[in-house]
Parts: structure tokens; sequence; C-alpha cells
């Protein structure tokens, strides 16, 4: 939820911030705005829209300086406007500020400000934070960094803020508490940002800011404080990645860009874990708590979204191969509800960005709980992933596109192994079943590659299905999970409205939506339930519904009750869901793409929700 960018160096900050808020727009494009310190005063540029409606509105005018500070807004305190856009500017014209996060005690602290007198431009919580700082610096006379300090002890919520100082022109002063901030090390020269992305082509060289710290970054200084004023040693680290994986590569879009990435990310998932020679699963991340998980009485997942729906795939899994008793939980209604944690519990977090409030939210609250938390989390050195006591990565590289793809076969991949790696552990799965299932999740990434091969036939269904106003997702078992992720993903890419259900669950009411302009997507591959779904589709078609079926090769039933298909490689079961939402991740891409949408950022969404 919100990008922020900010440079203090030698170079043009103007070039080096709208960069790097073009890489950081995933996370959120409402509106956009820069400040840069120019000749002792400050000049700021907004503007409603995206990042490029900012570049279009300084054309033209004075974009020098060497310090400057960005902003990409995903609204939450008022509409997205110019005047909600940061960076905001204090009373006094001399202080300005960009914020990520949400102050939640912003309502009685903005009343306490205005009976002092002051006025407000904007109705963000954010231009309530810098006044109350400015208030607090000119009351106590004190420094800039002591103001935000005394600031940020008395504010409820989360935030990263970046600030500027008339009178500092070569300073930067930063504090995060709950939403993500990375500083770049160059040479003479600092960058600070969300996301490591917009630093890529300057520095490897890294420091994650952990919450209530407080930097103070000028071109060759970087102090680093608590919120008591006590320095801290910047951890340093060293980069692992590439420029080129957060650029297109040739395709039209990030989201194709990532579907087709697939076969390479699974195989990246798989890599030094998957062991055919030895017959076994490396996961050092669950090794390490190898006794805790065979006595668990129960597994905890939690996750939003998307990764939720990998969490219920998880769910299937871990319970037919390990006999755990699962739980799959919404982190946002669990952190709400004073959660049971019995002794031995265990959580699974999973989310793509590692900086989703309310997983985060919900595994503190475990913990306090005294539950072991493991990550599967994508982002290295997120806070979900610092939260946790162990886990395993992803290996997706970076997500670009808003809509999750590429992130979630991975989740699904490594829950998968986590699973076989926990029945191994406990002895519920045979050596035989095991070995098998070692070597479909191999075959996996070729799999996927065959499929990624025939998207021309789901580009052409989608042709036929432009008409369409809604649409019903319907899958059994390990697959109902994908039917979720199937509405999901043509929710957020089409702003068609769909619905996932369990195939049999759909007489017991959504069958009344059937009629013969509703298309039905049956996930219906080769598996124990393969029959009944069969029949759910005679009943779609008897009632003249529209059946498109993602089936097995081989399958010869299925095509008689559909009036499309999309043919899928033959997989087990449990692997199956790693396969069958490929074609639906198409699907959802086709249909955007013929409706002209903006398929890597759908309106009202951001890629990291970092407010609950
Ligand atoms: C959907 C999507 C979201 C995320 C959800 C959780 O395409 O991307 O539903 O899955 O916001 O995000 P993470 O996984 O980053 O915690």
């Amino acid at each position: 939820m919100c990008g922020i960018v900010g440079y203090v160096g030698d170079k043009n900050a103007y070039s080096i911030v709208i960069k790097g808020l073009r890489r950081l727009e995933y996370r959120g494009y409402d509106s956009a705005g820069i400040a840069l310190h120019q000749q002792s005063k400050l000049t700021v540029y907004k503007k409603k829209g995206k990042v490029a409606d900012l570049e279009d509105e300084v054309v033209g005018k004075d974009n020098g300086g060497t310090v400057g500070i960005g902003h990409t807004r995903w609204a939450t305190h008022g509409e997205p406007s110019d005047k909600n856009s940061h960076p905001h500017v204090s009373a006094s014209g001399k202080l300005t500020l960009v914020h990520n996060g949400i102050i939640e005690n912003y309502a009685q602290i903005k009343a306490e400000l205005i009976k002092k007198g002051y006025q407000f431009h904007s109705d963000t919580d954010s231009e309530v934070l810098l006044n109350f700082i400015e208030d607090i610096q000119i009351n106590n006379a004190c420094p800039l960094e002591e103001a935000i300090r005394i600031a940020l002890r008395r504010v409820v919520g989360a935030y990263v803020i970046l600030v500027l100082d008339e009178a500092d022109p070569q300073t930067i002063i930063a504090a995060r508490k709950g939403s993500p901030l990375v500083i770049g090390i160059g040479k003479g020269e600092h960058f600070l940002a969300s996301d490591a992305s917009p630093m890529l082509e300057y520095t490897k060289e890294v420091v994650y800011i952990n919450d209530y710290e407080l930097a103070i970054v000028r071109p060759d200084e970087l102090i680093l404080k608590n919120l008591g004023n006590e320095r801290i040693t910047p951890y340093v680290q060293k980069l692992d990645l590439e420029l080129s994986a957060i650029e297109k590569g040739g395709y039209d879009h990030f989201m194709l860009k990532e579907i087709f990435e697939q076969p390479q990310t699974i195989q990246d998932c798989l890599r030094g874990r998957l062991d055919l020679t030895n017959g076994d699963i490396h996961m050092k991340g669950i090794e390490e708590y190898a006794a805790q998980l065979v006595i668990a009485p129960r597994i905890i997942i939690l996750a939003c979204g998307t990764s939720w729906h990998a969490g219920l795939v998880a769910e299937y899994i871990i319970e037919e191969l390990c006999r755990t008793n699962v739980e799959v939980e919404y982190a946002s209604e669990f952190r709400y509800r004073n959660p049971i944690i019995n002794p031995g519990d265990v959580i699974i977090a999973i989310s793509q960005s590692g900086e989703t409030a309310d997983t985060l939210v919900a595994i503190e609250t475990a913990k306090a709980k005294g539950a072991i938390i493991l990550g599967v989390v994508n982002v290295v050195g997120s806070s979900i992933a610092r939260a946790s006591h162990a886990g395993a990565y992803t290996h997706a590289g970076p997500e670009i596109g808003v809509a999750s793809t590429k992130a979630f076969t991975a989740q699904l991949t490594v829950l998968t192994m986590m699973a076989l790696k926990l029945a191994k552990l406990k002895g519920t799965i045979t050596t035989e079943r095991f070995l098998h299932l070692l070597h479909e999740l191999q075959a996996v990434p070729q799999k996927v590659s065959d499929i990624l091969e025939n998207h021309l036939n789901i580009e052409a269904l989608a042709k036929k299905l432009t008409e369409a106003k809604g649409f019903l997702y319907l899958g059994r078992g390990v697959n109902f999970p994908i039917a979720l992720e199937g509405a999901l993903k043509l929710k957020e890419i089409t702003y068609l409205h769909a619905e996932g259900y369990p195939a049999a669950e759909m007489k017991h009411g959504p069958i009344a939506l059937v009629d013969e302009h509703l298309p039905v997507v049956f996930v219906a591959t080769k598996d124990a339930y393969h029959e009944k779904i069969v029949s759910n589709m005679q009943e779609i078609k008897a009632r003249k519904g529209r059946v498109i079926s993602v089936i097995t090769e081989g399958d010869t039933v299925s095509p008689t009750v559909s009036e499309e298909i999309f043919v899928i490689p033959e997989a087990d079961e449990l692997i199956s869901p790693i396969l069958s939402v490929i074609p639906l991740q198409l699907l959802s891409y086709y249909l955007g793409i013929i409706k002209k949408l903006d398929v890597d950022k759908p309106r009202n969404l951001a890629k990291s929700v970092t407010v609950e």
C-alpha cells in the first residue's frame, strides 16, 4: 500500500525518484508526487493518477535538485485527488513528508491541532502527522529528529515516513513501523524505498530498517537510531536480485511474463529441496522444527487472498498425507477473535509480499500465545519472513503484476514439499507413495510448459466469452480452492462478477444463477470425484448453462458434456492444482486484454496490502 522513494546524493533526484516510483506503482497508483530540495527551498509536484500523469505535470518545470522524496498512493484516508496526494507540506511550508501506512489516532491529534489554529488542506492522516511533528518541533524548540521521535511515540498505527526540512538541504529523515523500508548504500549517495527495486542499478548493498527505527540519511552518512535516541549499527546485506527480474523482458505485461515464468519459478522452488537421488526432501527451516511439527496436534494456516487459497489446497494435502488436523483462517478474521492456541499448535503463514498487515499482526498474535510460526514467503527479508521462527522461501522472484500468479504456484509447490517432508517424518506415507509424489513434483515444470504452449487455445476461448456478464467456477476436493482462485483472478482482472464454489454445493443455491448466458468453469481434472463432477456438469448443461471444463488428457467423458474444454497433462490428484490453475490465470489475462483493461494494475488494488 503506497510506495515511497527517496534519494540523497549528487545525481538528479527527480529522475531517480520518478523511475523508482514507476517500479513501485504495483503498491498503489491513485496519485503520485515528488518533493525536491532546490536551492534552499522545497518544491512539490503532485497529481491524481499514475506516475505518468505526474511526469506530464512536471514537463517544462524545474526538476533540478539532488535530494528528493516521492510517493505513489493507494488511498486510505481521503479519495484519490490532487490535494490528498503526497508529499504533504507543513503549515509553515518548511517541512514536507511522504507516508505509507495508517495513523489510527489521527482524528484525536487533528482535533488538538485544530484547537491550536492549524488548518488542513487534505483529508489525510499523513498531513496530520506532519503538522503534529512541526508543532512539537516549534513548542519544544528541538531538532526535527527529536520532534519526529516524540511524535512517533504518540501515534498509533503503521508508518514509513520520509521527511525533508527546508533548513537542512542534505538530509532525509526516515522512520518505520509496520510498513517496509530499505536503504541502499551507494558511493556518496543513499537510496530509500519501500522495496529494493528502485535502487537495483545503483547498489547491491542494502539495509532493511526495522520497526521503531529512525534513519538520518545524508549523501555520505547513514545514522540509525531507535526511538529512544540510541545509535544502532546498520546491518548491511547483499541484494540477490538482478534488474532483468523486474523488467518485462519482451512481454506486453508483467502478468503474462509472470504466468510464462512459472516453469522456471517452480523449478527454482524445487531446486536444492527435491532430492530424487536419495529419495528425500531438504527444507532446513522445516527440519529445524521437525520435532514440534511431528507432535503438533494442529496446524493453523494464516493468509489472505490468493495466499489463503494456497492454504486451502495445503489443508487437503497435509491432512491427506500427514493426518494432522489443519485449519485455514483468513488472517484478518483470526486476529480479531481472541483465537485459541493450544500448546504445540504450529502456524504456517503464507504471504507473497511478506508485508500483508493482516497476516503480520495475526502471526504476532499467535506468537504471543506461544505458537511456532513457519513462514512461506516470497520476498526475502520481508516483515513476515523476519517475524517467523523459520520457514521456506518460495523463490518465485519479484512479482510485479498486482494479481498473484507465479507466487501462487510457488506457494503450492513449497506447501506440497512441506507436507511430504512432514508425512515422511511422521511415518504417515509409504515409501512408494512418497517417491511417486517426488517424481510427480519433478515433472511439474515441464507439464506447466506444455500447458503454456497451448495458450492460444485459451485466448480463443476468451474471445468466445467476451459478452459474459458473470462467471461461476466449480471444483471439488483439492481443486475446489482452484475454483476460488480462478474466480478471484477473473474479478481482479476483468471486473466481472465471478463466484467460486465447491461443485457439489452449487445445487444448494448458486444453481439459480444458471441460464444460457452463464459460463460455468469446471476444474474437472481426473481424481477420485471425477464421476461426481461430470454429474454436476450434466446438471448445469440440463439448465442450458455454458459448461467450460479444464480436464485431464485422456478424459473422454467430460468433452461430451462441455461446450468448451481445455486439456492439461495427467498428474497425481494432489499435484494437479499447480497445473489446473494455469489455464484460469490465462483466461483472466486474455479477457482483461480483450476488454482493454490495465491487467498489471487493476483498479482499486495494490500489491502489498500494508493496511489492516
Ligand atoms: C490476488 C492477490 C491478493 C494477495 C493478498 C495477500 O491476486 O494478489 O489476494 O494474495 O493480498 O497478499 P500476500 O500474499 O502478499 O500476503
